[in-house]
């Protein structure tokens, strides 16, 4: 099954909207397989936006990453890639469509909520960067009638 990473960047924290954006996956059907909250430092930093070293805007990016924690998550489905960035709209929050994540949510390209993967490949190397195969977690969503007639016992 596809997987993905997400990232919460700090705006979301800040501003107290991880829970929303996290229900928008989960309402879709995306599975949650990892997650945790990280200081991203400036070693993950260089490595993850290394395609941007040459922009004015590199210094600016790595500050704002750095200025609170970030949550990173990886989400698993069909298709998962490709739907996460339907369902985030375009960089620049100002450009994205109402109904996207940055449309409702955004007018900045780098205040812009969620980082996520832009192709398979890219979704392979990000997930092992911030995680260890322990902290993923393949399991089938339960019936949870039955976890419930457990409990009343
Ligand atoms: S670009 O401009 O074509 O490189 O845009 P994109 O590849 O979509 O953006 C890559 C990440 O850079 C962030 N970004 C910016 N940050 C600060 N200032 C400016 N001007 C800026 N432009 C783009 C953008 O939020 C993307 O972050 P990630 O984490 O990859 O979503």
């Amino acid at each position: 099954m596809e997987r993905t990473l997400i990232i919460f960047k700090p705006d979301t924290l800040n501003r107290g909207l991880v829970g929303e954006i996290l229900h928008r996956f989960e309402r879709k059907g995306f599975k949650i397989v990892g997650m945790k909250m990280v200081y991203l430092n400036d070693q993950v930093l260089d490595e993850h936006y290394s395609h941007l070293k040459d922009r004015p805007f590199f210094s600016r990016i790595k500050k704002f990453m750095k200025s609170a924690p970030s949550i990173v998550c990886v989400l698993e489905g069909n298709n998962v890639v490709t739907v996460v960035r339907q369902l985030a709209g375009v960089t620049r929050g100002y450009e994205a469509q109402t109904g996207t994540i940055r449309g409702d949510y955004s007018l900045s390209q780098q205040c812009n909520i969620i980082h996520a993967s832009d192709s398979l490949v890219a979704a392979d190397l990000e997930i092992a960067r911030f995680f260890d195969d322990k902290e993923l977690f393949a399991y089938e969503k339960v019936d949870l009638n039955f976890v419930y007639a457990e409990d009343e016992l």
